[in-house]
């Protein structure tokens, strides 16, 4: 299985002492090149799984395992694309992409990576928007920026958090075709939560339902 979330439970501590168990028993087995959709009220737990398949938050029992390796940290094979797109502002949309590229590349040479990341630009149609700023950009175009710098990692898994949440309905339906042309194309495995069931529907292989917190399991 390339993803395995096994009996997973997450309890947070509270500042009065006592505990929130927040999931329960969390059981998902996720293949190769599967569109993932997840979905549930606000607060049932949603952020809280998709950070411990980022290795961003550990389960406080039971464990997430992608190929045959326990998640314990973040890593160059899971990228997260955020709501607020988390883009530095004082770079340029080459920039930004291109310090990601130049990180997790860095051992690849230097003409491998600008073509790696001029490719990207591309794939997300901003070719002529590549040396703005992210505060010259509309919230559609930031939020492909933060597309393409996930996917210029060819990341394992692409997790996205409400990717769209911030756009208008017309923007977020082109963005959501283009995101699952580009997701077919590269054949790339995505987990992403969205609140917006017709968007799950659209967009994934399957819909998995979290149930109402505390205590959330898969409906
Ligand atoms: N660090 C924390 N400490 C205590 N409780 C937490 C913590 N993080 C999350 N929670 C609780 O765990 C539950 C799940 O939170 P989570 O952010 O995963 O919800 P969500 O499904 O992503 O909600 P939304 O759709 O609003 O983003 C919530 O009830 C929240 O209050
Ligand atoms: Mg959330």
């Amino acid at each position: 299985m390339f993803v395995q979330i096994d009996h997973v439970d997450k309890v947070f501590p509270l500042a009065n002492g006592g505990k929130y168990v927040a999931l329960k028993n969390i059981e998902l087995e996720i293949h190769e090149g599967e569109f993932i959709s997840l979905v549930g009220h606000s607060g049932c737990g949603k952020s809280t799984l998709l950070n411990m398949l980022a290795g961003l938050d550990r389960a406080t029992a039971g464990g997430v395992i992608l190929e045959g390796r326990e998640i314990t940290e973040p890593g160059p094979d899971r990228m997260v694309v955020f709501q607020n797109y988390s883009l530095l502002p004082w770079l340029s949309v080459r920039e930004n992409i291109a310090l990601a590229v130049d990180e997790v590349y860095s051992r690849r040479p230097q003409g491998e990576r600008r073509s790696i990341i001029e490719h990207h630009i591309e794939l997300v149609g901003l070719t002529h928007a590549a040396k703005k700023r992210p505060g010259e950009l509309s919230g559609g175009m930031k939020q492909r920026v933060a597309i393409a710098r996930a996917l210029a990692i060819r990341p394992k898994l692409l997790l996205l958090d409400e990717p769209f949440g911030a756009l208008d309905a017309l923007t977020r339906g082109g963005l959501q075709e283009q995101l699952m042309h580009i997701c077919e194309e590269s054949g790339v495995t995505a987990v992403m939560v969205t609140h917006d069931v017709d968007e799950a529907l659209l967009l994934s292989d399957r819909v998995v339902m979290l149930t109402n917190g505390p205590e959330s399991q898969i409906g």
